[in-house]
């Protein structure tokens, strides 16, 4: 083969027939980690098939901007249409184009600052039911928060709370199955009526119906609704037609999984890192109080709450959620030194991008300050939690304002404590979680009391 035509080398420690499986079976994220040294592109087997890693920031973002054209969705995306078949993270070619669009002006930063006042009253009123000594499951605390404020605030619903866990739960149990059938295909299993395939329906239909309530409620009453769902009913294409009502069931089902599991577990990392460093929690808590000085906060606040912003950066970094990103080649395609052949199954993980030491100094260490404007920044294309190019997350906006309201607003009146003896793991499924998190609430006022005493 031509250099022209080399295709990238497999990587080391590949066993006959299983390939590469056991050490991804073993622990997936610190195999891809260390998969980042041996070059910008290289192949794993997996059984008989073969996927290839881009690892290099660069050729990454070719893959994910000028290269884009040349790429679908790929294997991951594929099994994610478990959640609808139609919708925005899950479309290619001018479908997605055209509703990108259709979607991009409800996503703008300034249209999101109108979600401002609804984020924090969500957020206010889930931090409003602890008390003083609860043990919390941080991570099921966020995941609640986060799916609650893209009800309220893109689908202006407010779901009972048994409400809230069926949604959560169901649409755990279609990102375990969507992640499970994308690592391990078995096409013939999921076909058929198992108990485990009974369940996943049964998720599905449970998801479907609440949010087929949301759509129904916004049709009964449209004078009463200015938002995504409205924004969705609204659109006619160039013939004055409408979206089919299952291409809107999609499309709102698609932003809530999207939108809801990836900023809890920042929150409950971030969480996690201030409970066991003093330091930056004093420092995020001389922020609040300064700024927010007793007032309910609002946009106003948002630009000069600087170093709650820096944690959440630092958090992106540190735990993105994407571990496993997918892509597939539509053509034959140049990266770098490379050749891809049509159909080849591509990853590249922000996960590990941002822990490696020849992008960034003491990758491993949360340090919030290094993202100071004097201090020297990674180098271009190495951060990069929400993509990149025209698959982009388009939530990136929202997902920056929210997740600074939760910070604010939980630093400004309790203290996180980590459960004793515990050290949470990061666990790469749909997104990376900390394997268990347990906090302590702790009033700060309380707090306060003692220093005064
Ligand atoms: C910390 C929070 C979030 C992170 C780290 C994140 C990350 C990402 C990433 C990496 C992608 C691109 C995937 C790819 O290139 O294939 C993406 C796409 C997407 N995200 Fe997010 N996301 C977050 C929050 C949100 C929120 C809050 C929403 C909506 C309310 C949302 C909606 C979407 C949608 C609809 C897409 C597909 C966009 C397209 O293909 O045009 N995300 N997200």
């Amino acid at each position: 083969m031509t250099a022209d035509h080399r295709l990238p080398p497999i990587a080391p420690g590949r066993r006959p027939l299983i390939g590469h499986a056991l050490p991804l079976l073993r622990d997936r994220l610190a195999f891809l980690q260390q998969l980042r040294s041996h070059g910008p592109i290289v192949r794993i087997a997996l059984g008989p098939k073969s996927v290839t890693v881009v690892n290099s920031p660069e050729l990454i973002h070719q893959m994910l901007t000028v290269q884009s054209g040349h790429f679908t969705k790929g294997l991951l995306f594929e099994k994610l249409k478990l959640f609808g078949k139609d919708a925005l993270p899950v479309a290619d070619g001018p479908r997605h184009l055209t509703r990108r669009r259709l979607m991009q002006p409800a996503f703008h930063r300034e249209r999101v600052i109108g979600y401002v006042r609804t984020m924090r009253d969500t957020a206010a009123s889930a931090i409003g039911a602890w008390s003083e000594g609860n043990e919390l499951d941080l991570k099921t605390e966020m995941q609640l928060m986060a799916q609650n404020i893209v009800m309220s605030a893109a689908f202006s619903a407010t779901p009972e709370p048994h409400t809230a866990r069926e949604i959560l739960t169901s649409v755990d149990t279609l990102f375990k199955a969507a992640l499970r059938r994308a690592l391990l295909p078995l096409p013939l299993a999921d076909r058929l009526p198992t108990r485990y395939n009974r369940r996943l329906a049964r998720a599905s239909s449970t998801l479907h119906q609440a949010v087929t309530g949301i759509i129904t409620d916004h049709r009964t009453r449209p004078d009463d609704y200015d938002d995504i769902v409205s924004m969705l009913l609204d659109a006619r294409d160039e013939t004055g037609t409408p979206l089919p009502d299952d291409e809107i069931l999609s499309e709102v089902t698609g932003l809530l999984a999207a939108g809801s599991e990836t900023a809890a577990v920042v929150m409950a990392w971030l969480f996690h890192e201030v409970g066991r460093h003093p330091d930056l929690e004093a420092r995020l808590h001389a922020e609040v109080d300064t700024v927010l000085a007793g007032q309910e906060l609002t946009a106003d606040h948002l630009p000069r709450l600087t170093y709650t912003r820096a944690l959440v950066q630092e958090t992106l970094r540190l735990y993105s959620p994407g571990w496993l990103v997918t892509r597939q080649a539509t053509g034959t395609v140049r990266l770098g030194d490379f050749t891809l052949s049509t159909g080849t199954d591509v990853v590249w993980s922000p996960y590990t991008l941002h822990r490696d030491p020849g992008l960034y100094r003491d990758p491993l260490r949360f340090d919030p300050d290094r993202w100071l404007p004097d201090r020297p920044q990674p180098p271009k294309n190495s951060f990069i939690p929400f993509g990149a190019g025209k698959r982009q997350c388009i939530g990136d906006a929202f997902a920056w304002t929210e997740m600074t309201i939760i910070t604010a607003l939980i630093a400004s009146r309790w203290r996180l404590r980590p459960a004793p003896r515990i050290l949470p793991v990061p666990v790469g499924a749909i997104t990376v979680h900390p394997s268990v998190l347990r906090m302590k609430t702790e009033a700060r006022q309380a707090d306060t009391a003692r220093e005064a005493a």
